[in-house]
């Protein structure tokens, strides 16, 4: 199986993506507030490109059936229900709702790869289940790191090595790419203090300054939500096995 990784989600071909299983990471915030809203009963997350395309998505759904949700700079949008805070996402709120999701990158990056074969969103919450979902597709894969503002986000690109890890159980093929050997090094390196390393990294900062340090530490959680957004006709949903 072939692994390649993209540290940030700008620029991707479509032959990086075509025939192959994707993964989305982007710890901070998005892939973790899809998978909490998924997980906490939304029926599922619409994510989008930009303003103009929420919006016209909105325009066509039944007001009582979705929520709005998304951030620029950080914040909630002006007009929009929800945030980009996973913690907002609770069942009481999302059971049953269709999310319409736009944020700065992740929700961007998802739009960009959307021609994938196999779509997933991953993270911290959900590792285990993305590798498990991996290996039984047997695809070559691809992993997006959104980042950040077309920058490398090193708690994307650790969530990346941890999945590289798991997957090649620890041992590093003879030949890998140049990413691919990064995230993983990288994970190597700060495995032991994953927390703190996360807890350093420039976009945790921001979000904690920014009075979000609540999301900071749910979204490092590990495999505590063990779901899997699958991107199906422009939408996340639960993955279902017997529907793909
Ligand atoms: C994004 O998609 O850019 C992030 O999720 C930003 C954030 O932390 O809200």
């Amino acid at each position: 199986m072939h692994v390649e990784v993209f540290l940030t989600g700008y620029q991707i071909d479509e032959e990086d993506v075509e025939r192959r299983t994707v993964v989305v990471i982007d710890v901070l915030r998005a892939s973790s507030t899809i998978i909490a809203a998924l997980a906490n009963g939304a029926r599922a997350v619409i994510p989008v490109a930009d303003m103009d395309q929420a919006g016209k998505i909105a325009m066509n759904l039944d007001p009582s059936t979705y929520l709005l949700g998304g951030e620029r700079d950080g914040d909630r949008i002006d007009g929009y229900h929800l945030g980009n805070s996973p913690l907002e996402y609770t069942p009481d709120v999302v059971k049953g709702k269709t999310i319409i999701l736009n944020t700065t990158n992740g929700t961007r990056t998802i739009w960009n790869v959307r021609n994938a074969q196999h779509l997933v969103i991953g993270g911290f919450l959900n590792a285990t289940r993305v590798v498990q979902f991996i290996r039984e597709a047997g695809l070559d894969v691809t992993i997006v790191c959104a980042g950040r503002n077309n920058r490398v986000a090193l708690d994307d690109t650790l969530c990346a090595g941890l999945l590289l890890y798991r997957l090649w159980e620890g041992q590093e093929p003879a030949y890998v790419s140049d990413a691919a050997h990064i995230a993983l090094t990288q994970y190597l390196h700060d495995r032991d203090r994953l927390a703190d390393a996360l807890r350093h990294s420039n976009h945790a900062r921001w979000l904690t300054e920014k009075g979000y340090g609540a999301d900071v530490e749910y979204c490092l959680q590990l495999d505590t939500l063990p779901v899997l957004p699958y991107y199906r006709e422009n939408r996340l949903v639960l993955y279902n096995e017997s529907a793909e």
